[in-house]
């Protein structure tokens, strides 16, 4: 069996030329100006020209599948015998076409992570992962989530306009799952710092990794002799047995993938609610709920577009391609959540519908999708609430992305209301967070979650035992522009991130 990848990709187009994101003879580029411009048009140029599943090149014009259909999505996602996680079946590795520095290499370097496992080992890992989230309750997680958004709101709210990205949607979800992961109330807003800043790839981002990195040691040692109802303790406990290597990996890469994640599904779906009508309609009576937002978000606008990715195990067949042993295969999420054969019609409402491909699938799909859910429903439910006559200050038009080969951001969210006056202490959820409560599963229910402020600052979270939290790293310089930070966090972070 052949692949359709050309030997010699030499003569590519000088940047600039029209023909520059087609490298010869007719392989797109899935990096570049040209991709980064507009990844669904390009998505939608590979379907046309090659179907279901279509030959690309990755950075350094190293040659790779885009699967741009549902099924074969579905198919790819669901037989690892098939299709592995385990990155070091790379053909283009065990030839040393990727480089040390390449921007491929955070991402795909294999590692004793959940992420790369297959089978038994996955399953081990995967398990201790999935059992410490399944003990999380989710009115715990909602009342964590209600209580950050209070004090976030209370920061931008006597203002009378924000820039909900950078002052809300960034911050939420890591606030929230430094507080899932049993750290200190005190050590919230560092970590947020120091986490948003290595995602970000400034130059303090190898510094930011190391403090994330020296945190979470720190609260390992904490727990050993101190555990509670919280990530950490959970997955030393579990008895899979996991090295502390092991637990180390693991709660960083759900720290930071689920972060970003998160993130952009706050940003996505809070500018679809100030954008379409039919969420609008829906205030007063018409045909979009929140819930149907963040759907409509999963389906259209994906937190991940790629992953990368799967592996054959041997020369195999998808969608009517030949893919040979080795080959990478990059499951396309995006392209497969607007395949014509599953949704003929783009603009037919998806209520309730959830088979977007947005979570992954088969053995790798998400298990931290109902906590992401719930820290985007709860808190742009209460960001609309608090602040019921939010608007956008520029037109929809002006919004503007950011792109890179595995997601995309929105850039801004410029919005004004009704400015709140400051309370003296941020509203929260006292009456709701009792001082030492934690969203784990150990804790009683609370009261549901209301839906009128402002109730008052909820005391600290108790501090453990231990001394005082290291300095975190300097923040992002603000003369660096924001489009140019986002863009560079993987590449900024070659080698170290997943070390
Ligand atoms: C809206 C938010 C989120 C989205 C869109 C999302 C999406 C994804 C996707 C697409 C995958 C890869 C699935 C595959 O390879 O088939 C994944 C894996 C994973 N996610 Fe999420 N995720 C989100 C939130 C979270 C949260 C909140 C957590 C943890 C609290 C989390 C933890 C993980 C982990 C540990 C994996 C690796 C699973 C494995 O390889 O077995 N994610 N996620």
């Amino acid at each position: 069996m052949t692949t359709h990848f050309p030997d010699d990709l030499s003569h590519t187009p000088p940047p600039g030329c029209p023909a520059h994101g087609l490298a010869a003879p007719g392989l797109r580029r899935l990096y570049g100006p040209e991709a980064e411009a507009d990844p669904a048009g390009l998505y939608e140029k590979l379907r046309a020209e090659h179907g279901e599943v279509a030959p690309v090149l990755l950075h350094g014009d190293i040659p790779a599948w885009l699967i741009l259909g549902h099924s074969a999505n579905l198919s790819a996602m669901r037989t690892p015998s098939r299709f592995s996680r385990d990155s070091r079946r790379w053909t283009a590795f065990q030839e040393g076409r990727v480089t040390a520095d390449s921007p491929l290499m955070p991402v795909i370097a294999w590692q004793p992570l959940c992420v790369f496992a297959d089978g038994e080992e996955h399953k081990r890992l995967r398990g201790a992962v999935t059992d410490s989230l399944n003990r999380f309750d989710g009115r715990g997680i909602r009342r964590y989530v209600t209580r950050y958004a209070d004090q976030l709101i209370q920061e931008f709210g006597p203002t009378g306009r924000a820039e909900l990205v950078a002052q809300f949607a960034e911050h939420l979800p890591m606030l929230v799952l430094t507080q899932l992961l049993g750290m200190p109330e005190e050590y919230g807003p560092r970590l947020v710092d120091a986490a948003r800043d290595l995602m970000k790839g400034t130059e303090t981002a190898i510094a930011s990794n190391d403090y994330v990195v020296a945190t979470l040691r720190r609260m390992m040692d904490r727990k050993r002799v101190t555990p509670g109802p919280d990530l950490v303790s959970w997955l030393m406990q579990h008895d899979a047995g996991l090295s502390d290597d092991e637990v180390l990996e693991h709660l960083r890469v759900v720290l930071l993938a689920a972060n970003e994640t998160t993130v952009n599904l706050i940003a996505d779906t809070l500018k679809l609610t100030f954008t379409d009508r039919r969420f609008r309609a829906h205030l007063s009576g018409g045909h979009m709920t929140l819930p149907d937002a963040l759907d409509q978000v999963l389906w259209d606008s994906p937190p991940m577009s790629l992953v990368a990715g799967r592996w054959a195990t041997g020369d195999t067949e998808l969608g009517g391609r030949q893919i040979k042993a080795g080959d990478m295969l990059l499951l396309g999420l995006a392209a497969g959540n607007v395949d014509p054969a599953v949704r003929p019609d783009l603009t037919k409402p998806l209520h309730g519908n959830r088979s977007h491909l947005s979570f992954g699938g088969g053995p790798h799909e998400c298990p931290g999708q109902d906590i992401g859910r719930a820290i985007a429903e709860t808190g742009i439910d209460i960001l609309l609430t608090r602040l019921p006559d939010l608007q956008l200050t520029i037109e929809e038009d002006e919004l503007t992305w950011t792109a890179a080969w595995l997601s995309r951001h929105l850039v801004e969210l410029p919005v004004r209301f009704t400015a709140r006056p400051a309370t003296g202490a941020a509203p929260g959820a006292a009456a709701r967070t009792p001082a030492g409560e934690t969203a784990g599963g150990t804790t009683a229910a609370g009261p549901a979650v209301p839906a009128t402020p402002p109730v008052p600052m909820p005391a600290p979270m108790p501090v453990a035992t231990a001394g005082p939290p290291v300095a975190p790293p300097a923040g992002p310089p603000a003369a660096v522009p924001r489009q140019r930070r986002r863009r560079g966090w993987w590449s900024a972070l070659t080698g170290r991130l997943w070390r």
